[in-house]
C-alpha cells in the first residue's frame, strides 16, 4: 500500500470544482447567484453556443473591491459567512466560497469589477492559474465571463451534451433564477439573439407572464396559506391546464429554487382525481419561513435544502391547494373522478342502483367531494337504463368481433364495456384511442407514408418567450411529424400543414404540445428519434378521444375494432393501462359459483 499523503491543493480545487460545475447551466445559476448577492437592480446573461463557448453575466451591483479580487477566485474564500454559526442562518444565495475558483479551475474566468465611487479592476483566472490584478474603467457593477468550460479538462468536455441541449439546460437555469427575483430585470441573449427580457415588477404573476407567456399566467390560480411562521404563496394552474413534463413546476424557499419531492407529492395528491394521467399540474410555489428553519447546506450544487419540519410543509401545501380546489369554480370545466375503486365483488344490496362501476364511491379527497352527480348508464341507444344482469345480448348493445363474439358499450362516456367469450373487459377510452393513433403515426412516419394535410387556413400561434427557439431548433422534427410551422415575424408562427390522422384537432392544439413535450425532452437530453416519437405522442394524446366524450355506439364498435392492431399491448403511450379484464373465473369465484 503506498504511504497516505495530502493531496496538492491544484487537485483537490479540481475535485472540488466537479461538484459545483457539471455544465453550463451550473456556472450560469452560480454567477446569477453572486450578482444577486450583490444587491443589483439588472442582470444580463448571455450565452454562446450553448453557454459552453461563453457565460457572460453582466450586474450593476455593489462589485468587488480591486484588492478583493484575488480573494474572490480564491478556495473558500467568502465575503458571507464569517463564523461557523453564520451558517444556520443564511441570507445569501452563496456562502461556501467556492464558485468562482472552481469555475476557474475549469475554464478562462475573465472577472473585471467596480464598486460605486471606487477604481476598477480585473483579473483572470485560466485553468487554475490567477493572473495579476490589472486597471479597469467600465461602470460600477461586476462582470463576470466563463470562456470555453472544461476547455481544458477533455475528459469533461466529452461528457457535454450537444449545444443545444446545454442551452435548454442553461436558459431553465436562468428562467429559475428570474422566477425567484422579480423584483430584478434580467435579460438573455443566446448567439447574438434576445431570447427574454424581463423588467422588475413587483407582481410575481407578471414575471410568470413575461417568462411563460399572459396568457397562461392569467389563469392561475392563486395560493395564500400560513401555518405559524410557515406561509406558502404564490399559483398553480387549474386543472384543465395541465401540461406534459414538469416544466412548468417551480418551488422556491427565501429567494433560492429548489427540488423536493415530498412537496410535490403534496401538489399531485391535491390534483388527485383533477388530471388525466401522465398529466402535470403547472405550479409555482415560494415559501416563507424562519433561516433556521430550513438547511440550504445539504446539496453540492445546493439544489435541494432540508426542511426542519417537512411534514409542516407537506400539510400545508396539500390543504391550501385543496381549499383552492374545492372553492367553486376552479374545477367546474373539467373534472375526472378517481379511477373506479376494486369494487367488483360486492353484488348490489338492493336492485335499485343500475350502475356497474360507481364514480365516486372511496376515491376521497378533491375528486369525491367536487364529482358530478352520478349517471346511470349511457349510450345505450335511448333504452332505459337496466340493471346489468337484465341487459340483453342483442338489441342495442351489437356484437363487434368479426366472429361475433364481442358485445360492447360505452359507460359513463369514458369506459367502453366489452363482454368476450371469456370475461369482461374494460376499456378506457382515451387511453385506447390513443394507443391506436400512437401506433398508426408510428407506423406512417417509419414507412414515410405519413400523411399530410395543408390547410387551408393556415393557423397562427403567438408563441410566449423561449418557444420561437424551441419551434426553430425542433423544426426539423415537427416536420417528421406532419407539422410545417413557418416563421411570421415577432413571436408568431404560422401552422400550415398537419397530419391527416389529426383529424378535427386544431393544428395550434398539437403544435403548442409538440413544444411542451420538445422542450422536456431536449432538456433530458433527448436523441433525434426520441423527440420525434415525443411529438407522436403528444399528437396521439391531444388527437384522441376524451374521456367525457359520448360516442355513437358505431363509434364504439369501431374503437374495439381497431383495437385488435394494438391488441398485443394493453399500455397506452403514457405507460398507465388502457384495460382491466375481469374473467369469468374470476365472476365465478366472487360469486361463489365454483
Ligand atoms: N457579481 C458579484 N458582485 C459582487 N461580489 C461578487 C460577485 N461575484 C462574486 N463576488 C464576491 O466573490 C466572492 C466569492 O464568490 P463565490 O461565488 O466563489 O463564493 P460565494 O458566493 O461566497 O459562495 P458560493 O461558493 O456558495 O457561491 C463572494 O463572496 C463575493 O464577495
Ligand atoms: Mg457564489
Amino acid at each position: 500500500m503506498p504511504r497516505i499523503h495530502t493531496l496538492p491543493t491544484s487537485v483537490v480545487n479540481r475535485i472540488a470544482a466537479g461538484e459545483v460545475v457539471e455544465r453550463p447551466a451550473s456556472v450560469v445559476k452560480e454567477l446569477l447567484e453572486n450578482a444577486l448577492d450583490a444587491g443589483p437592480s439588472r442582470i444580463d446573461v448571455a450565452l454562446e453556443q450553448g453557454g459552453v463557448a461563453l457565460v457572460r453575466i453582466v450586474d450593476d451591483g455593489c462589485g468587488i473591491e480591486s484588492d478583493d479580487l484575488p480573494l474572490a477566485v480564491a478556495p473558500h474564500a467568502t465575503s458571507k459567512l464569517r463564523v461557523a454559526e453564520d451558517l444556520e442562518r443564511i441570507d445569501t444565495l452563496g456562502f461556501r466560497g467556492e464558485a468562482l475558483a472552481s469555475i476557474g479551475e475549469v475554464a478562462r474566468l475573465v472577472i473585471r469589477s467596480r464598486v460605486p465611487g471606487g477604481d476598477g479592476a480585473a483579473i483572470e483566472v485560466d485553468g487554475g492559474r490567477m493572473g495579476a490584478v490589472a486597471p479597469h474603467g467600465g461602470s460600477a457593477g461586476t462582470t463576470v465571463e466563463v470562456h470555453q468550460l472544461f476547455g481544458n479538462v477533455p475528459a469533461r468536455r466529452a461528457f457535454l451534451r450537444s449545444p443545444q441541449t446545454e442551452w435548454s439546460h442553461a436558459s431553465e437555469a436562468f428562467v429559475r433564477t428570474a422566477l425567484a427575483h422579480p423584483d430584478v430585470a434580467f435579460s438573455l441573449t443566446h448567439n447574438g439573439r434576445r431570447v427574454h427580457d424581463l423588467p422588475a415588477t413587483d407582481s410575481w404573476r407578471r414575471r410568470i407572464g413575461d417568462l411563460f407567456g399572459a396568457a397562461l399566467a392569467e389563469r392561475l390560480i392563486e395560493v395564500d396559506a400560513a401555518d405559524g411562521d410557515v406561509s406558502v404563496r404564490g399559483f398553480v394552474g387549474r386543472p384543465e391546464d395541465d401540461v406534459a413534463g414538469t416544466r412548468l413546476q417551480h418551488l422556491f424557499v427565501r429567494g433560492r429554487p429548489f427540488r423536493d419531492r415530498s412537496i410535490l407529492h403534496a401538489v399531485q395528491e391535491a390534483y388527485r382525481g383533477l388530471l388525466l394521467t401522465g398529466r402535470q399540474p403547472i405550479v409555482f410555489l415560494r415559501f416563507d419561513l424562519p433561516a433556521d428553519a430550513v438547511d440550504v447546506n445539504v446539496h453540492p450544487a445546493k439544489m435541494e435544502v432540508r426542511f426542519r419540519e417537512p411534514s409542516r410543509l407537506y400539510r400545508l401545501v396539500l390543504a391550501a391547494l385543496r381549499t383552492r380546489f374545492l372553492a367553486a369554480d376552479a374545477t367546474a370545466t373539467r373534472l375526472v373522478p378517481p379511477a373506479a375503486p376494486a369494487s367488483w365483488g360486492e353484488p348490489a344490496a338492493s336492485p335499485a342502483p343500475p350502475v356497474l362501476f360507481p364514480t365516486s364511491a372511496g376515491g376521497g379527497g378533491v375528486g369525491a367531494a367536487a364529482a358530478p352527480a352520478r349517471r346511470p348508464v349511457t349510450a345505450i341507444s335511448a333504452a332505459p337504463p337496466r340493471p346489468a344482469w337484465e341487459m340483453p345480448a342483442a338489441g342495442p348493445v351489437s356484437p363487434v368481433g368479426a366472429d361475433g363474439d364481442e358485445l360492447a358499450v360505452q359507460m359513463h362516456d369514458r369506459y367502453i364495456v366489452v363482454e368476450s367469450a371469456d370475461g369482461i373487459e374494460v376499456i378506457d377510452q382515451h387511453a385506447l384511442h390513443e394507443r391506436i393513433l400512437y401506433e398508426r403515426f408510428k407506423a406512417a412516419v417509419a414507412s414515410g407514408g405519413l400523411e399530410v394535410q395543408r390547410l387551408l387556413v393556415p393557423e397562427r400561434i403567438e408563441l410566449g418567450p423561449g418557444e420561437l427557439e424551441i419551434v426553430e431548433e425542433h423544426a426539423p422534427t415537427l416536420a417528421r411529424a406532419g407539422l410545417a410551422v413557418e416563421p411570421f415575424g415577432g413571436s408568431t408562427v404560422v401552422v400550415t400543414s398537419k397530419p391527416a390522422l389529426a383529424g378535427r384537432t386544431p393544428a395550434a392544439t398539437i403544435v403548442r404540445e409538440a413544444i411542451d413535450r420538445l422542450a422536456a425532452t431536449s432538456a433530458a437530453g433527448g436523441e433525434p428519434a426520441l423527440l420525434v416519437d415525443e411529438v407522436l405522442h403528444g399528437l396521439a394524446c391531444r388527437a384522441a378521444i376524451k374521456a367525457g366524450d359520448p360516442l355513437s355506439q358505431e363509434e364504439v364498435e369501431a374503437l374495439v375494432r381497431d383495437r385488435r392492431a394494438v391488441r398485443e399491448s394493453h399500455h397506452c403511450p403514457h405507460g398507465r393501462p388502457t384495460s382491466l379484464t375481469l374473467s369469468r373465473q374470476d365472476l365465478d369465484r366472487q360469486f361463489r359459483r365454483t
